[in-house]
């Protein structure tokens, strides 16, 4: 969702605002815009705003030649307002230029209160809001950081901040609450952004703002308060993320990248088991012997992609550590009336850590009491992290395609590793079948870089239907929820309407959109449901329907007429789900480059869905 860059340096700042815009596209836009103080003279306030891509923002920039040494950015995701330049930030009220991410949800109330005194409102704008008080709090309170704080007391939502004055051109003010931001130490100045990616063209010397913090960025220097102003300190972090990680390198798109880049993440997630030993519970926090040992009940908390990681963990954890797990999703979750129990382990997945639904469903577990939390992650410093008990990073490195793909499959390894442990501190786990799972793990990297060796095969069954305007999605047991993940895939990027079965409800309804004009991709691993689903195959087949059926090695299903087969190079067990769910991804990507789609970035979706 929308992102921020501020800068204050000894040089230029326009061009690093524009490439840190560039770097922050991936959470997903639809306008952009920055402002930048002419400090030469009186100091006077520019701006500019495009409604698209930062290139036109950046086409702007070179055409007014542009360039000052202090400056905020952004890019918008719509909530308030249509994507149109009148709402895309900065707003700027009398001097005064804001750009925010996140909700405000009093803002009707301030809006209203600042009109009566006089205030007009150019934009449909949550974030003018936040301008107009603020000027109106400066007459009051003349100092600027003291007018964010006092203004910054007033609201009620999620934001981080970048603030700029003409009355104070040697400053830049910044402030999180619910919505990321961290600070950059440069060479040659001070830098803050809503991520990390957006800031390695300068540094790697980062600060990460805690809820409730305010910043002040000073050519000579930055400060940390609290909201109420009492100062404090933030760890200076050296950055390990890798400019390259963040490049596309040889490939044509992100998504692509990261499909090809599972292995690698996989072997990174699950370095901690590489050498011999057994699975050690510590590998989700000091406290887990205890809490795991503990834990009668799993109950799931996610959104989207991860929330269908939930679901094939709920296979693993109720089969080998024979534990109820329960799983929802994160905003049905948080509004429901539930039977809180605090013998039961709460686990939130989230890639971005920053999903507001999931980070509400979390503290929402805890009020009511449920104080055994587990996070599963990619994004160490993030908010859900911050908030739970017991936590396991996933090292998918940066994903910047909005389709969660080498998220998704990391968070099944972890998730792999959980029911391990939980299996194991509660006794249900043999040496033997310790041995033999992690053995499975370990070889994971291998095989899903097999499954990648068939891009060739699924290039051409893309090809076949990407003119196709529904698609039905098939699976059983813990493939029902890939088959899920699938058709999710396959609806954001190439925009083909695709909906998720699990094959046995065939008959009790959706066969009756079955025809030739449907196709039907059926997930068909070598397990004990392949025979029923061979009948639902049939069913399908029976009503003129085409079927592409993603099988195992050991899986024999005929092709014949209208029934196109691809046989997985191995049978992988419990772990299936994950070699499985590769060849959908790769499925979906090729769908969407036949439909010439953004891949990258897919209309209306966001990467971080940072408000509700
Ligand atoms: C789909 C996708 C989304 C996310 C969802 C939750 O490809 O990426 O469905 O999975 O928005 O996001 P996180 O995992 O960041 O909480």
């Amino acid at each position: 969702m929308c992102g921020i860059v501020t800068a204050i340096a000894r040089r230029n700042i326009v061009p690093v605002l524009l490439e840190g815009l560039r770097k922050l596209e991936y959470r997903g836009y639809d306008s952009a815009g920055l402002a930048v103080l002419k400090t030469e003279g009186t100091p006077q306030l520019q701006r500019l705003r495009a409604v698209g891509r930062v290139a036109e923002l950046a086409a702007q920039a070179d055409a007014t030649g542009l360039s000052a040494e202090i400056g905020i950015a952004h890019t918008r995701w719509a909530t308030h307002g249509v994507p149109s330049e009148r709402n895309a930030h900065p707003h700027i009220s009398a001097g005064l230029a804001v750009v925010h991410n996140g909700i405000i949800e009093n803002f009707e109330e301030l809006r209203s209160g600042l009109q009566a005194k006089g205030y007009k409102f150019t934009s449909e704008t949550d974030t003018e809001a936040i301008a107009h008080l603020l000027h109106d709090k400066l007459k009051s309170i003349p100092d600027l950081f003291d007018a964010v704080r006092a203004t910054l007391a007033e609201l009620v939502g999620a934001y981080a901040i970048g603030v700029l004055s003409e009355t104070d051109p040697n400053r830049a003010i910044v402030a999180r609450k619910g919505s990321p931001l961290l600070l950059g130490i440069g060479e040659d100045g001070y830098y803050a952004a809503s991520d990390t990616a957006a800031l390695l063209q300068v540094t790697r010397k980062v600060v990460y703002l805690e809820d409730g913090d305010v910043a002040e960025l000073r050519l000579d220097g930055y400060r940390v308060t609290l909201q109420d102003g009492t100062p404090v300190e933030r760890a200076v972090n050296i950055s390990s993320l890798s400019a390259d990680a963040v490049e596309l390198g040889k490939y044509r798109h992100y998504m692509q990248k990261e499909i090809f880049e599972q292995p690698q993440a996989l072997g990174n997630t699950l370095e901690m088991i590489a050498g011999g030993g057994g699975i050690s519970p510590q590998l989700f926090g000091a406290d887990a012997v205890g809490i795991f040992g503990a834990t009668r009940r799993v109950l799931i908390l996610a959104c989207g992609t991860s929330y269908h990681a939930g679901l094939v963990a709920r296979y693993w954890i109720e089969s080998v550590a024979k534990i109820s797990c329960t799983v929802e999703i994160a905003s049905e979750y948080r509004y429901r009336d539930s039977v809180p129990d605090p013998e039961t382990l709460v686990v939130v997945i989230s890639q971005s850590g920053e999903t507001a639904d999931t980070l509400a469903a979390l503290k929402f577990a805890k009020s009511l009491g449920m104080n055994k939390t587990l996070a599963i992650c990619n994004v160490p410093e993030s908010a859900i992290v911050r908030e739970t008990a017991l936590r396991f990073v996933t090292r998918a490195g940066p994903e910047i395609g909005v389709a969660s793909t080498k998220a998704f499959t990391t968070q099944l390894a972890a998730l792999a590793l959980l029911t391990l442990a939980l299996a194991k501190v509660n006794g249900r786990l043999s040496d033997e079948d310790e041995a033999m799972h992690l053995a499975h793990l370990r070889h994971l990297p291998v095989a899903v870089a097999k499954v990648l060796e068939l891009e060739p095969e699924i290039e051409g069954w893309a090809q076949r239907f990407a003119s196709k305007h529904h698609a039905l999605f098939l699976g059983r047991g813990m493939h029902y929820p890939i088959a899920l993940e699938g058709a999710l895939k396959l609806k954001e990027i190439s925009y083909i309407h695709a909906e998720a079965y699990p094959a046995g409800e065939l008959k009790h309804g959706p066969l009756a959109l079955v025809d030739k004009e449907m196709p039907v991709i059926a997930v068909a691993p070598a397990d004990s449901l392949l025979e029923k689903l061979k009948s639902n195959l049939q069913e399908v087949k029976a009503r003129g329907g085409e079927l592409y059926v993603f099988a195992d090695a050991g899986s024999e299903i005929p092709q014949s007429e209208g029934v196109h087969i691809l046989h997985m190079p191995e049978h992988y067990g419990l772990l299936s789900p994950i070699l499985h769910v590769v060849s959908l991804q790769l499925l979906s990507y090729h769908a969407a480059l036949v439909k010439g789609t953004d891949v990258d970035k897919p209309r209306n979706l966001a990467k971080s869905v940072t408000v509700e």
